[in-house]
Formats: structure tokens, sequence, C-alpha cells
């Protein structure tokens, strides 16, 4: 057996040949001539020449072997239901859904967006545009219509899959009205909406444009839709994330390097098996929904389980029942669950026989030590945390257990992954910082390995001046996390370089916010930082100046204006985005050219010291949010 050393550097040095043993993870129509075309950097192409199919991989080769195991189970504490099918049901539903799809005039390349709560359904949509070539652009349900618009625009889908609602808390949460509206409001229109009707909201139809899928699955029964062999290059998915300026970026991902960076990653990373159990507690809406709810498990031909619920509903034992019952060998959630299952009595914990857990993988945002320690205490089991990003859609840092088992080290996700000449660059002067314990920007050498974005949809020009520009003439890639490593090669990340975000694992753009609250009439300038939360890693605090502040002196007006600004994000936005507080000051902090001190008013707004403020315009703008947040 290798060691991970060894195993890192075959990864590294003998690139071509590494990728070509992993590509026989997953089946092939035309094999590939060529594993990497790096002739255009930063722009890499994988398994040049080869044509395959994500569902084929994720679905129909697994009739053979496995045909009646349990492929996905979707379980919602929400609606009380569980439901169960094959690898034979589910290759049957998606034909249906892809007949249903191309009915609806949905063509090879096209976009279909998702807009779907935990179902079942949503599953069946995203295998189903795999299959006939067709990209997906999931969007997450708890965005609202401004979110949504801006992503239809982008994504210009000829269908919207959708539904009539989510259900959170035992409450529904109707999607429809939100979808009309975002609708309404994009330039785009596509040409078909189909609806799941999930019996929980009343829908109104626009004739000619929405769709039962309940009326089309019966029209296509018996549908065979083949799987349409694409070009390792094709993409397969769009997915929208947030970044530094307020417009989000579609990260674009292909097909075969997809594909065998997930069936590898599921082997070298998750030490797992077909006919094992997976249960991501995440959203289809996030990465780690498509890469381990979805499409890492299937082509693993695991049983993967889709949840929709809160953690704690009907009682926070809720997971780790599921964990008996289904005999859950990998789990894979976020610290911010943990740190909400922790508040619970730890009772829970103890009911249910969780023997079958091999390891937990927490992932999105950093895992504090006593959270660690508590699940790790509770489980029994390896926790191990996992570092990455929408961007490369698997993880950069963590502990390759497949290879060679390794020590977790508390504070940091681990070690640099197969793939991924990881390096820690220094933001001053663009050198590579090379001795133990020194802070840099973690960034990676191109070419990115496979999985990792294409470019951004549309846009590569964006793709290149976002993410290869931190050292000039270099093909170096930037993660925009601060981290360092220590003398043995493990990383440990400290925050983010830009103006992002990470609130309860999601991530989060503050200028999106503040575009969002400058809308409001009486907003003249905004400030949104994240600020330090016990529970949720991060939460975004707006600091705003109103135009007109006439009877702000008065609490009840404040408190009113600050409700306003609120709607209005969660309006916008979705109540993701919501700041927990919005401040009213008159003035911003800021340098005397005119440059907002975020770091300053952030390190103030979490009772730091703002460090040196000698470039500061008015030293009274910081001390007037100083006295607020005390206060
Ligand atoms: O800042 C890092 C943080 O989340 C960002 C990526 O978020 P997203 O695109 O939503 O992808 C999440 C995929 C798991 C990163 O740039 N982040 C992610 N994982 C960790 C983390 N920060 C600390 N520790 C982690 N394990």
């Amino acid at each position: 057996m290798t060691s991970y050393a060894e195993f890192y550097r075959q990864s590294i040095d003998q690139r071509d040949d590494f990728w070509a043993t992993q590509a026989r993870l997953v089946d092939w129509q035309t094999p590939p001539q060529q594993v990497c075309d790096y002739s255009h950097p930063p722009f890499a192409k994988w398994f040049v020449g080869g044509t395959t199919n994500l569902c084929h991989n994720a679905v129909d080769r697994h009739l053979a072997d496995r045909g009646e195991q349990a492929a996905l189970v979707a379980i919602s504490t929400e609606t009380d239901t569980e439901r169960s099918y094959s690898f034979r049901e589910l290759h049957a539903e998606v034909q249906r859904m892809a007949a249903s799809l191309l009915a609806l005039g949905v063509k090879k390349g096209d976009r279909v967006l998702i807009y779907m709560p935990m179902v079942a359904e949503a599953a069946f949509a995203m295998l189903a545009c795999a299959r006939i070539g067709a990209l997906h652009s999931v969007v997450f349900g708890g965005f609202a219509s401004g979110s949504l618009a801006s992503r239809i625009d982008d994504a210009e889908p000829v269908v919207i899959v959708s539904a009539d609602a989510g259900s959170r808390g035992g409450k529904a949460v109707a999607y429809k009205p939100l979808l009309d509206e975002a609708i309404r409001q994009a330039r785009h229109q596509p040409g078909a909406v189909l609806l799941v009707d999930r019996g929980l909201v009343p829908m109104e139809l626009e004739s000619g444009r929405d769709h039962l899928w309940n009326d089309l699955r019966a029209e296509h029964m018996d549908a065979q839709v083949p799987c349409e062999w694409l070009a390792s290059t094709h993409p397969s998915y769009t997915l929208y994330t947030s970044g530094t300026t307020g417009k989000p970026k579609g990260v674009q991902r292909d097909t075969g390097g997809y594909a065998v960076a997930l069936a590898a990653s599921m082997k070298h990373i998750f030490n797992a098996r077909a006919g094992q159990t997976f249960f991501a507690t995440s959203d289809i809406g996030w990465v780690v929904g498509h890469s381990y709810i979805i499409y890492g498990p299937l082509i693993a031909g695991m049983t993967t389980i889709m949840y929709e619920g809160l953690p704690t509903r009907p009682d926070a034992g809720v997971w780790w029942s599921i964990v008996e019952k289904y005999q859950v060998t990998h789990m894979f959630s976020a610290p911010t669950a943990v740190r909400v299952l922790k508040k619970q009595d730890p009772a829970y914990l103890k009911k249910y026989d969780v023997s079958s857990l091999k390891a937990l993988w927490l992932a999105g945002e950093p895992l504090d030590e006593p959270t660690a320690q508590w699940i790790s205490d509770a489980l029994q089991v390896p926790i191990i945390d996992n570092y990455w990003q929408t961007e490369t859609g698997w993880p950069i840092l963590t502990l390759a257990n497949g290879i060679e088992q390794q020590t977790t080290r508390f504070g940091s996700p681990g070690k640099a992954m197969y793939g991924y000449h990881v390096k820690l660059i220094d933001e001053a002067t663009g050198q590579e910082l090379t001795e133990p314990n020194q802070k840099g920007v973690v960034a990676i050498e191109g070419p990115l390995p496979p999985g990792c974005m294409q470019t951004v949809w549309r846009d590569d020009e964006r793709f290149v001046s976002t993410y290869w520009s931190t050292i000039p003439g270099r093909q170096i890639y930037s993660t925009f996390d601060w981290g360092i490593r220590d003398a043995d090669g493990y990383y440990f990340i400290l925050g983010r370089t830009d103006d992002v975000i990470n609130v309860a694992g999601h991530r989060l753009g503050t200028r999106e916010i503040e575009e969002s609250i400058s809308s409001h009439p009486n907003i003249a300038e905004v400030a949104v930082v994240g600020v330090a939360d016990n529970l949720k890693g991060q939460v975004a605090m707006a600091f705003a100046v109103p135009r007109d502040a006439t009877g702000l002196e008065d609490a009840a007006a404040r408190m009113k204006l600050e409700g306003e600004v609120m709607k209005q994000v969660d309006k916008q936005l979705g109540a993701v985005a919501r700041p927990s507080r919005v401040f009213f000051v008159t003035a911003l902090p800021k340098t005397r050219s005119g440059k907002l001190l975020r770091r300053a008013l952030q390190a103030v707004a979490e009772g730091r010291d703002p460090g040196d403020l000698t470039t500061m315009e008015d030293p009274a703008a910081l001390q007037q949010v100083r006295s607020m947040v005390a206060a």
C-alpha cells in the first residue's frame, strides 16, 4: 500500500498517469485520448476525446449488479414521508423526467433551472438533465425572487422545474409565488415551467406555460430515454456562488472530469464502497448537495439519503434515528448543525444505535474545537473536517483515509488533496511561502484538477480576472482564503480575504446584501460585514446611513425602519441573507480617499481593536458604531 505522501506526489509529478488511472473508476463510451489539455491556461480540459454521461455512471451502470438496492431515500420530517427508490425505480423516474423535459423542448446544451425543496423529484430533474446533456442550474430554495430573477437572466433556462412549496418547521413555504414574481422581474422568459404539486399550498397555473409533473409523468410512464454520450468537456451544470462583486458567478462544471473526480473522492477520501449508505445533510442548492447528495454517492453505487427538515424536529435525535434505521455508514454535515445539536439534550445521542457510522465529515465553515470534541465524544467515530469551495466541487484539504489512515488535527481541515498543487502566497510580495506557520493566501497552481470549475458561465474573462490574477504572469488560482501550514503539512484556514461571509455554512456576498439594502428609499449608504457568532459562525450586520433621519432618535421608529430593511432583503434575496441587525449611523468609517474601512468596521462590531486608523477620515464614525454595538 502506498503512503499518502507518495500518492500525493504522484498526482503532482505524474499528473497524467495518475488521472488516467483514476479515469478507470467510471464508464466511458469512448475512452479519452488525452488526459489533460492545458495548452490554453488557466483553462484545463480533462479527458479530451472521451465521451461519457453522469447519469449513466450514477444510475444505469448499477442496474446489472444492484438494480434492486435502494439508490435514493427521500426522507421528510416536514411532511412525515419516506420514499425509497431502487436503482431500477430511479432509472424509470429519471427517464420519465427526461422525456418530460424533452417534450417541453429541452435540447442538449440547453439550461434547466431547478428551484426546488428537498424532494426526490429534484434529484430526478438533475439526473434527467445530465442524461440528455442539458445543464442544470439549481437555485437554493431559500433564495427569493430577486436572486432567482438574476439567475434566470444569467442562465437563460428553457425550462424551470419547481414545486408548490417547501416546508420548514412544519410550516409550508410557498415557492410558486416567488417563482412567478422572479419570472415577472426577469428579462429572459422560460419556455415552460414544470411543477411538482406536493399538495402543500394551492397553485395558480399560467396556462400555456405551467405544466404539472404528475400529468407529464403519467404521459411518459414507460419512457425510454437513452443517455446522450457527451464529450468529457461538455458542461454538466452551472451553480451560482457569491464573490466580491454583487453579481453572482455561474460556476461551470464539465462532465468527464467531474465524474472521475467524484468517483476518486468516494474511494480515496471517503473510503466508501458500493452498497453502503451516505447521508449528507446539505441541500441540493449548494455544492455539497450536488457532489455528495446526488452524484458522488450514486456514482459509487451507494444508497444516498436526501433529507427535508430541521435537525431538531420532531426532536434532536432525528438524524441518529435515520442513521440507525438506514445503517448509514458515511455522514456529511456542517459545523453549524452540530452546534445546534450541541445545545440540545445529549441524551438524544444515546437513544439510537449509531454503530454503523464509520466517520462524520464536516465542511463549509471553520470547525471549532469544542464542537469537534463534543461530537467526537458523542459518536465515537472520526470527525473529519474538509475544506473546499463551490468552484472546486470536491475537497481541497482533508484526509484521504482511503489511502492511508491519518490522524485528524483539531482546528485543521487536513492536508492538500491529491491533484491540488496547494501553495501559500504572500499577498504583498506575490512570493510563495515555504516555511511552516507563515500566513498567506491559499492558492492552487494550475491546472486545477478534474472536477473543478471550467470557467464562469459565459464569462471566460471574469474567470481569469477573478481567480487567476493573484500573481501576474503565473497560473495560480486564488481561493480567497487565508491559511497557514504547519511543519507536517496540515493546513489551517483563517478566513476570507474578500467580502464574502459565511453564515451557518452558507456563503454570502456582503455586496449583494448591500445592494439590496441600498434599494430601500430611505437608505443613502450601507456597509454589511460578517460578525462572529457562537452558533452560526458568522452573521451579517448592516450599518446604514438613512437619507432622512428625522424621528430616528426614537427607538420605535428605528425598529420600524430596521424591520423594513430586513423585509426588503427577505423579499429580494431570501431570509438566508437577512442581516441579524441593521444599525443606523450618520456616517460610515472611510479613508480620506473615500474607501470604506470594512475591516475596521468588522473589528469594532466584534469588539476587537480596529488597528491602525491613521488614514481614517472621521474617527467619530467608528466611535458611533462602537457605542451602538456595545449597547
Ligand atoms: O471560506 C471557505 C469556507 O467556505 C468557502 C466556500 O464556500 P462554498 O463555495 O459554499 O463551498 C462549500 C463547500 C464545502 C471557502 O472559501 N469553508 C469551506 N469549508 C471550510 C471553510 N472554512 C473553514 N473550514 C472548512 N472546512
